[in-house]
């Protein structure tokens, strides 16, 4: 993320489904003993630990100084490191690279997909997943119309998120053959009668940093309200997900 606006014991307390559904992703990996993997956009580094304790040799990588104190003071033995997605380089060549629900952060998808082509040995692995196209629409429909109605102008642009085909065209370009493409929709619950709230709370807030705490809050009440139709059912939140998950070979 450009700012690091980032609350890691809000992430960890109420959304820790991202790094829960991120160990389906995990199953897609198949860390093995001896294995190096890097993990990109590793947050508070829950899944980090658990590709470590398949006994491979793993590096988590976040761009956040904040989740990266967290992950380092939750795992003290594995190795962390502060560093942009779009952005990295590493001196030896890794088995594998893995990412859940980072890569929508990196508008800069390209750099991204150039630097994790090149940390990863010939015949390495790539394996991410991140929100695909169409992800959150609901929300992101919801937050414009709260911007409009109280003429607070635009959202900023934060979040991408690409089709099978926008991201297989990447990867080819950088020497990845990808074996395996879904996009599919994975409705998200959320936890609590506030569920909604927090998540435009912990997320929302990057997407309205020209707001002043007020009117961000009255934006976020508005978008609730107006979610409340779609994205609360049977006394649940849900959050609109939609997930783009990609297995690749470096050729
Ligand atoms: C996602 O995982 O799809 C997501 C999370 C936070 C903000 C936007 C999207």
């Amino acid at each position: 993320m450009a700012n690091d606006t980032w609350n890691s014991s809000l992430y960890d307390q109420k959304h820790s489904f991202v790094y829960k559904y991120g160990e389906d992703v995990l199953g897609l990996l198949e860390p093995k003993p001896g294995e190096r993997i890097l993990d990109v956009g590793c947050g508070t580094g829950h899944l980090t630990a658990q590709i470590a304790e398949a006994g491979a040799t793993v590096v988590g990588l976040d761009s956040s100084a904040a989740m990266i104190d967290t992950a380092q003071a939750a795992y003290p033995h594995l190795k962390f490191v502060q560093a942009d997605a779009s952005d990295f380089s590493f001196d030896e060549p890794f088995d594998a690279v893995f990412s859940n629900a980072a890569l929508h952060w990196v508008l800069q998808a390209e750099a991204a997909v150039k630097c994790m082509s090149h940390a990863l040995r010939s015949g390495g692995r790539l394996v991410i997943e991140c929100g695909g196209k169409g992800n959150i629409r609901n929300i992101l429909t919801a937050l414009n119309q709260a911007m409009i109605e109280l003429e607070q102008g635009e959202m900023e642009r934060i979040w991408v998120f690409h089709s099978i085909s926008e991201y297989a065209t990447l990867l080819e370009k950088y020497g990845l053959e990808v074996n395996q493409a879904f996009l599919f929709d994975r409705p998200t619950k959320l936890e609590g009668e506030d569920g909604m709230l927090n998540w435009l709370r912990m997320f929302g807030t990057v997407r309205t940093q020209k707001l002043s705490d007020e009117m961000r809050e009255k934006a976020f009440a508005l978008a609730n309200e107006q979610l409340r139709d779609v994205q609360y059912i049977d006394g649940h939140w849900y959050a609109d997900y939609r997930r783009l998950r990609i297995s690749a070979r470096k050729l």
